[in-house]
């Protein structure tokens, strides 16, 4: 019998190691993974996957104790799943949480994701790696169905936000940005890589939903066959420039003096109508979940240019005004949205130029 505590996550009984991590990346106390402050990330997983509402054939490749493809078996209707982890120390923690259950949509399988994907197609891949997704990636887009949905999360995000550029140069093919925009930036090489990697393939992707949350980014793109999709994916790639001194930032489909840093993903993040019908019933976080479904269907999606409020204070040489106010007198002028990324961000489409005239007139009003 596998030692363990248990939990309740969302509607799902869990068994998980008696020491495991609370928040942050995480590390493994004994032998297998455990992360609590994931429950939210696999939240996310059972609204997307129940606001798509058809049956899927679902491979959770890297499963530790088998919590996400246990509560997407036990909490998504009309879902058939494989629990995959190649650590032969998951497989009792994996069973005993098929059993807690009751589930017969649910097995174990303790194989090298990439024989896995090699032998069998699914309609939903779900890649949850300690650090990069990169080395998993080809693997994964060969075992999605046509039409199919990859889901990756990356937690190496000191490459990605920049700290580690060369890293970032290396794993991603890209040039990672610093500032106040460095995790959508994030968010954006991984998406942009995940593109240029299905492209190798004639594949193209669209993201459904995509975020830069605690200490990871992930995204979920649906797959789509052919040379032209994957075309069409590729001219979505952006180059891009941002100037501390003015706050200026553009986008470049090809690379120059200016535009340095990507590529970066430069389409849609979300997918409207299925973040519409996400509903946080029954999550682990039911909090958390309505307030990010909240911001991601307002948030503007299109372009890499979020700014926070503490950047444009600095910049102007202005105290920062209050948050509400000066999105209120912003939603005068023009679109303007909060961003998931930051408390103290904010997206617009108005002109730098005017977004910095509105900031200074509300700052010295205040
Ligand atoms: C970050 S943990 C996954 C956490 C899990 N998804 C959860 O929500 O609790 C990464 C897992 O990937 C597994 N893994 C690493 N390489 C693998 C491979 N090539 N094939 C299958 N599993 C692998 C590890 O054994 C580890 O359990």
């Amino acid at each position: 019998m596998v030692q363990g505590v248990r939990i309740r996550e969302g509607g799902t009984e869990l068994l998980v190691p008696e020491q495991h991590s609370s928040g942050g990346p995480g590390k493994i106390f004994d032998t297998v993974f455990f992360n609590e402050q994931m429950a939210f990330n696999r939240d996310v997983s059972v609204m997307f996957l129940r606001a798509l509402g058809k049956h899927m054939k679902v491979a959770d490749c890297m499963t530790a104790t088998g919590s996400r493809a246990v509560r997407i078996a036990n909490e998504v209707p009309d879902t058939e799943v494989v629990a995959n982890d190649i650590n032969p120390g998951t497989i009792p923690y994996i069973e005993e949480n098929i059993r807690l259950n009751n589930l017969t949509n649910c097995r174990a399988s303790r194989e090298n994701l990439h024989c896995l994907l090699a032998k069998e197609v699914f309609d939903y891949v779900d890649l949850d790696p300690f650090g990069s997704p990169v080395p998993f990636l080809h693997s994964a887009i060969q075992g999605c169905k046509r039409n199919g949905i990859l889901a990756v999360t990356a937690t190496d995000t000191a490459p990605l936000v920049g700290a580690h550029r060369p890293k970032c140069e290396r794993r991603y093919g890209a040039r990672p940005l610093r500032g106040p925009m460095c995790h959508e930036g994030a968010l954006r090489i991984l998406i942009g890589f995940v593109a240029r990697e299905a492209a190798k393939f004639d594949k193209g992707v669209i993201p459904l939903l995509s975020f830069s949350i605690d200490h990871y980014v992930r995204t979920y793109v649906l797959l789509r066959n052919g040379a032209a999709a994957a075309d069409e994916s590729l001219s979505k790639m952006v180059y891009m420039s941002y100037d501390p001194d003015t706050l200026e930032r553009s986008v470049s489909r090809t690379p120059d003096e200016r535009h340095v840093y990507g590529p970066l993903w430069g389409g849609q993040l979300f997918d409207r109508d299925i973040l519409d019908r996400m509903s946080p019933e029954g999550m682990a976080d039911v909090r958390r979940c309505e307030r990010m479904l909240e911001i991601w269907r307002e948030e503007i999606d299109s372009n890499p240019f979020q700014y926070d409020m503490s950047e444009v204070a600095s910049n102007l040489k202005v105290s920062t005004p209050r948050y509400d106010v000066f999105m209120e007198e912003m939603a005068k002028h023009g679109k303007v949205s909060r961003t998931h990324m930051s408390p103290t961000g904010f997206k617009t489409e108005l002109p730098v130029e005017t977004m910095k005239d509105i900031f200074l007139s509300v700052s010295r009003r205040e």
